[in-house]
């Protein structure tokens, strides 16, 4: 079945404790926390001190997904903050390998990002040594913008890699995925859907959450059809 990771970039940011309650009522199974720094991408986002005080509102595990220049500076801290899955971005990372390392050393998940305009061959030298590939189709820095369909390719590949090799890495589909979307990312190989915009687009978070799972079960996979 696949999975909801809830973005909480679209939430309240005076109110992120009541979001993720709501969130993890409604059955979203991560909450996926963007840390932006204002030099990478144009946004200024979240600090560990968010993750430790969320940390205390909810059981779900919280991925982190740094969104910015020297990740390995704030690795630690976010980690002893509570992050259960640490999001490295490939594009604004020096040395990729000794960073996943460096996560793995603490004993937490480790996942790597790709912007859609970074080649296939840059997510299949990583996806063995990492546990989540996350395959973003928008541009880093902000939610609310439109999906980019080019990329499925892209998820289809990885998809098709970890079956062949019988891999535990999970594929997942971070910006402007929505109901309408879901379908193709779900065909394709997508696994856990990174979710903003789309789950507080009104005050329901928590039937929002519910309605979405709901679509999962209604949508036939490629896997399930062969
Ligand atoms: C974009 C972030 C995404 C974003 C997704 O830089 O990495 O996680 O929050 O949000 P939506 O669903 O609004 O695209
Ligand atoms: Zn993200």
């Amino acid at each position: 079945m696949p999975t909801i990771s809830a973005s909480i970039l679209a939430g309240n940011h005076a109110n992120l404790a009541a979001d993720v309650i709501e969130l993890e009522q409604g059955g979203a199974d991560w909450i996926h926390v963007d840390i932006m720094d204002g030099h990478y991408v144009n946004n200024l986002t979240f600090g560990p001190k968010t993750v430790e005080d969320l940390r205390k509102v909810t059981s779900l595990p919280i991925d982190v997904h740094l969104e910015m220049y020297r990740p390995e500076l704030v690795i630690d801290s976010f980690i002893s903050a509570g992050a259960d899955m640490i999001t490295i971005q490939f594009e604004s990372c020096t040395h990729p390998i000794r960073t996943i390392e460096q996560v793995k050393a603490r004993n937490c998940q480790v996942s790597m990002a790709f912007a859609p305009t970074t080649s296939f061959d840059q997510i299949g030298s990583l996806i063995r040594d990492v546990d989540q590939v996350n395959i973003m189709t928008v541009e880093p820095g902000f939610g609310g913008q439109p999906f980019r369909k080019d990329v499925l390719p892209k998820i289809k590949l990885a998809s098709e890699i970890i079956a062949s090799e019988k891999l535990h890495t999970i594929v997942a589909v971070d910006g402007g995925v929505n109901i309408q979307n879901i379908p193709d990312i779900l065909r394709n190989g997508g696994h856990n859907l990174i979710i903003g915009t789309m789950l507080f687009v009104n005050d329901n978070i928590k039937e929002n959450v519910e309605k979405t799972k709901g679509l999962f079960c209604m949508t036939k996979t490629t896997k399930e059809m062969i």
